[in-house]
């Protein structure tokens, strides 16, 4: 997976991307990152990336020319073949969530393009971009972070990532519910006692109680996740005997 980063702030990146797992999978040559300088794409003496709103108001905008010229020199033009999806990182956009990392984890290619100043010129998000994303309903002073998240989320769902090659499978949200709680040695700690199941060696025993775990966790923390999470009839046996 190839992801090219468009952004005002290249510098906030190398830290997070040098790091652990995706480290690992860049020097693997699993992913490769690419981040781009919008302030390279300037031509005027101050590298001018921003300008003041048409109307009037407070803030800044972004201007156009940058972000086209940068991506426009960068990706290769848009074919039959090849469509890379445009993603601006903004808190208008559909909300991520697993099921979008997944869906665009699909993709050989992403352009994020992080967002900053109080807002883009609109003509960027209605004739370069074709997807937008926020990463939650609030709002940050740029889509840096925003990018690394989707990068982290989706890098770790690519094949051999992660290093146990059942990977993300049981992931919290991968099958629509909570994840179970993992308990490592010692068996007692401060008199606290792992669950006895997990030591008994039992695996049939262990894989029933890691799903009621998981029904339970999610009816107790997030039960509008059980909606639409799949769920066999001794699932729903199971959560019924949960209800008051
Ligand atoms: N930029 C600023 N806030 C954001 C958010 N919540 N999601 C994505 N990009 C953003």
């Amino acid at each position: 997976m190839h992801f090219d980063v468009f952004t005002l702030l290249p510098e906030v990146f190398p830290a997070y991307l040098e790091t652990s797992i995706l480290k690992r999978a860049r020097e693997r040559g699993l992913i490769q990152v690419d981040v781009h300088n919008l302030r390279n794409y300037t031509h005027d003496k101050h590298h001018t990336t921003d300008d003041t709103p048409y109307g009037g108001g407070g803030g800044m905008v972004m201007k156009p020319e940058p972000v086209f010229e940068a991506l426009e020199t960068i990706l290769p033009p848009p074919g039959p073949e090849s469509k890379i999806p445009i993603i601006l990182l903004t808190p208008q956009g559909r909300v991520f969530n697993q099921t979008i990392a997944k869906e665009l984890s699909a993709h050989p290619r992403l352009a994020l393009l992080c967002g900053r100043y109080e807002g883009i010129d609109e003509r960027i998000r209605e004739h370069l971009v074709t997807d937008e994303i926020s990463i939650g309903d609030y709002v940050l002073t740029g889509g840096e972070i925003p990018a690394l998240i989707l990068i982290d989320a989706i890098a770790r769902l690519l094949p051999n990532v992660l290093g146990d090659p059942t990977g993300a499978e049981d992931d919290s949200h991968a099958m629509g519910l909570l994840e179970y709680p993992h308990y490592t040695r010692p068996p007692e700690f401060r008199g606290w006692r792992a669950p006895e199941i997990l030591l008994s060696g039992d695996h049939a025993k262990i894989e029933k109680w890691r799903r009621e775990q998981a029904l339970e966790r999610t009816f107790r923390k997030r039960p509008d996740m059980l909606e639409k999470a799949e769920l066999t009839e001794a699932d729903k046996k199971f959560i019924q005997s949960l209800r008051p």
